[in-house]
């Protein structure tokens, strides 16, 4: 064992098997029935690939996102008091758009105009009150806003093309251009993507909720802050347009094809570890970054959330989109992320958070032109009360998800999973009861696991021997699989639950009258 190190198990370097952190398989970027690429192929990197034209295009439909600029897309007109006419909305947007905006009355006034739900947006009011010195605030008004605007008309250019919803039980994937992304982006921002109330499986891209996120006085600042980072964003893509693609696949396990984790004979200890208590799941270059998400990905990014989730997307804001078109996760489905950028520096962390300036992101790219950074989505379940976690169903549910998110289709050599205390924090889940989950997901998919504890050099010392002694013992998932829905049967009290593990394991080698008490078949689909 080492000491005094920030790490426990295999070094990083040997994580990569030798290998550079580039180098492992990359999924294919071709457009296929299940595959839509939006823009011409290939990427060259010297500027943004053209757009894609389809000779069918659904811009306004059932599987589609329905697009702003679509004639379908009308607005009740009052004119003159008189009775209410249907006209195109997009020619609306551009007309209120295309009005000089030079204070936050106007910015309101001309959104309001397509949008009678836009609230009033008190948290810009703050950022270029009291926040923004005088010179920033007149060059986010004559500057970066004019930009933006200019970005957003575009969009019936940009993205010409039919963007397919990403569907609850459907395994599609859809890729842009960077540039597709800002575009969309910018639309999102200025609020002009239309929501329907009976759109109750998707979370809105429109911006308008996180410039009125300023009610909650503790949460305030870091609001501020991450629509510094947003700005920032903005900043950037305007000054030079970004080359780079993105693909962003939804995964769904099909019920016949999650593992049965009571009959897994891998022995845990094949799988390698690193365990750290220094830096961060987004400094995992190469691994399989998780992002401990909501069901509705992005979570509150778009409000007052400020943890794993919403500070990965406003760091890398093009995560934002994926609002736009993926349902919400199902119990084994994942949103997996290839390529996006990282825009923006932070420190600090919840109420805490603050933008720490640019971040320039040089992560190589694939032979497709995406960015080497893959983010997986995967929602754990929330826990009010905390025994609730330790039922069999519960822990067969957050093995399957975590399954459907790390498992992959690729037969070579594949990346380690980058993760860490997925869902205890908000959602109050048990740190070594997920460490032991998702380790068990890792070695079913075949996958080695980084493990961040958050600077908790404790908690480092306490997984690791935990780890240990599953691999000392040649302990298998079936196994440990057992051992788990027995400690919810015993009824003891979580705090011991490891030492509990480790004496029913003991007892159940020396005692084999407690193995015919393991025997009935526990359940081993998704809990639904
Ligand atoms: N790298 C490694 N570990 C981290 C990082 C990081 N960058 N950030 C946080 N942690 P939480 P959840 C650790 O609460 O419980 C969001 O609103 C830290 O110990 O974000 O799954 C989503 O949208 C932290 O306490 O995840 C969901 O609605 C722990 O990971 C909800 O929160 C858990 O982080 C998910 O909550």
């Amino acid at each position: 064992t080492r000491v005094n190190m920030e790490y426990k198990g295999t070094s990083l370097s040997d994580m990569h098997k030798g290998k550079g952190p580039w180098e492992y398989e990359t999924y294919k970027l071709q457009p296929s029935k299940y595959h839509t690429v939006l823009y011409q192929l290939p990427a060259t990197l010297k500027e943004p690939p053209k757009p894609h034209t389809s000779s069918t295009v659904f811009h306004w439909d059932e599987g589609y996102v329905r697009m702003p600029y679509s004639n379908k897309n009308l607005f009740p007109k009052n004119i003159e008091e008189g009775e209410d006419i249907l006209v195109s909305r997009w020619e609306l947007i551009k007309e209120s758009l295309s009005k000089p905006i030079k204070y936050l009355e106007d910015f309101e006034k001309a959104l309001r105009s397509y949008n009678f739900r836009f609230p009033k947006p008190t948290a810009l009011q703050h950022l270029f009150f009291e926040v923004f010195s005088e010179e920033e605030t007149q060059n986010f008004f004559n500057v970066l806003l004019p930009g933006i605007i200019d970005l957003a008309l575009k969009l019936p250019e940009i993205v010409p093309d039919s963007i397919p919803l990403l569907k609850s039980g459907s395994c599609k994937s859809i890729s842009f251009s960077q540039h597709q992304v800002s575009c969309i982006l910018a639309n999102a921002f200025l609020c002009t993507f239309p929501t329907k109330k009976e759109d109750v499986n998707y979370h809105s891209v429109n911006f308008a909720s996180l410039f009125a996120s300023n009610s909650r006085p503790k949460r305030v600042s870091c609001v501020i802050e991450k629509l510094k980072c947003i700005l920032h964003y903005f900043q950037r893509i305007l000054n030079e347009a970004p080359v780079g693609v993105i693909t962003f696949e939804r995964k769904h396990v099909n019920r016949s094809f999650v593992p049965r984790w009571d009959k897994l004979e891998t022995n845990l200890g094949n799988t390698r570890v690193h365990i750290t208590s220094e830096s961060c799941i987004e400094d995992g270059l190469g691994f399989l970054q998780v992002d401990f998400a909501n069901k509705f990905v992005g979570g509150g990014v778009l409000g007052y959330g400020c943890v794993q989730e919403e500070i990965r997307f406003i760091i890398n804001p093009e995560l934002i989109i994926s609002r736009l078109f993926t349902e919400k996760l199902e119990d084994s489905e994942a949103l997996l992320v290839i390529g996006t950028e990282r825009f923006s520096n932070y420190k600090g962390y919840s109420d805490a958070f603050t933008f720490d300036g640019d971040c320039r992101d040089d992560v190589p790219f694939d032979q497709y032109g995406r960015r080497i950074t893959s983010i997986v989505a995967i929602d754990a379940t929330r826990f009010n009360k905390v025994a609730d976690q330790f039922g069999c169903h519960h822990i067969i549910r957050e093995l399957n998800k975590s399954y459907a998110g790390f498992h992959s289709r690729l037969t070579g050599s594949i990346s380690a999973v980058a993760t860490g205390n997925w869902g205890c924090g908000a959602f109050g889940g048990n740190v070594h009861l997920k460490f032991l989950i998702q380790l068990m997901a890792c070695s079913a998919s075949n996958r080695d696991m980084v493990y961040y504890t958050f600077s908790d050099p404790e908690l480092r010392e306490k997984l690791y021997d935990t780890y240990m002694f599953l691999a000392v013992n040649q302990i298998t998932i079936c196994k440990l699989w057992r051992l788990l829905c027995g400690y919810n049967r015993s009824k003891i009290v979580p705090e011991t639950f490891l030492s509990y593990i480790q004496q029913s394991y003991f007892d159940s080698k020396s005692q084999p009258s407690i193995k015919s008490f393991f025997n009935s078949e526990p359940v081993a689909s998704t809990s639904k």
